[in-house]
């Protein structure tokens, strides 16, 4: 397996404050209840590691999980919530956005976007923020084993993922390699774990 050993570091309530081992690191985003718990767990085959840093309250923090010695995923804040998917304000703290701009380890971030809904405002807005600020970043589609009725509005995620790209166009130089994933079956958990290892070694 890709993932040999995985282990919760610290959490940091600014950028100065990370780990300053220099190890590269990848950063995973997006609305609340997209899946980044399901799918950090998925990745590093635990059932709980996402739990680890989990702080009551309005806390927000940078989560560091050392990845077989040799690179961090960072779980940060999310944005939005389930409850008011309507309110497409990019809540994002400046320390979030401090950290966006200033960490020098950060590689990729990991964008997590729910390939099973047409796009929301407030994922295209957070993308195009990304892009704007030039920071690189990997669009890791969510649920993908979930597909709606047709007669419901349904759409296969596959429609979900070219609209979204589509979209984007503007707020990039070059549109970003994108993912699509689902904690439920695997799919693509080893294809990003690759992506990963790709991007760390080039
Ligand atoms: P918060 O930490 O509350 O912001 O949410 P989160 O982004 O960590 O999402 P979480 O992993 O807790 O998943 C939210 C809900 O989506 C749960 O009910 C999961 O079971 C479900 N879910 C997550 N990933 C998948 C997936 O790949 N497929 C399906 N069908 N459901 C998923
Ligand atoms: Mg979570």
């Amino acid at each position: 397996h890709l993932v040999k050993s995985a282990e919760f570091i610290k959490s940091s309530p600014k950028e100065s404050e990370c780990p300053k081992d220099g190890l590269p690191e990848f950063a995973l985003v997006g609305r609340s209840n997209v899946g980044k718990s399901s799918l950090i767990n998925a990745l590093v085959n635990r059932k709980e590691l996402a739990q680890t840093s989990k702080r009551p309250g309005k806390t927000q923090l940078i989560n560091h999980f050392r990845i077989n010695n040799n690179w961090y995923l960072v779980d940060l804040p999310g944005y939005g919530y389930a409850k008011a998917p309507t309110a497409v304000r990019t809540d994002w703290n400046e320390f979030t956005k401090d950290y966006f701009l200033h960490r020098k380890t950060l590689v990729s971030v990991l964008l997590l976007v729910d390939g099973s809904i047409p796009p929301l405002k407030i994922d295209l807005d957070c993308a195009d923020w990304l892009g704007r600020n030039k920071i690189p970043v990997t669009i890791v589609f969510t649920k993908c084993d979930r597909r709606k009725k047709r007669k419901n509005g349904g759409r296969a995620p596959a429609e979900n993922v070219r609209d979204f790209e589509k979209q984007l166009q503007d707020s990039f130089d070059q549109s970003p390699p994108w993912i699509m994933t689902s904690s439920a079956t695997g799919q693509g958990k080893d294809e990003l774990l690759q992506h990963i290892t790709r991007l760390r070694d080039y």
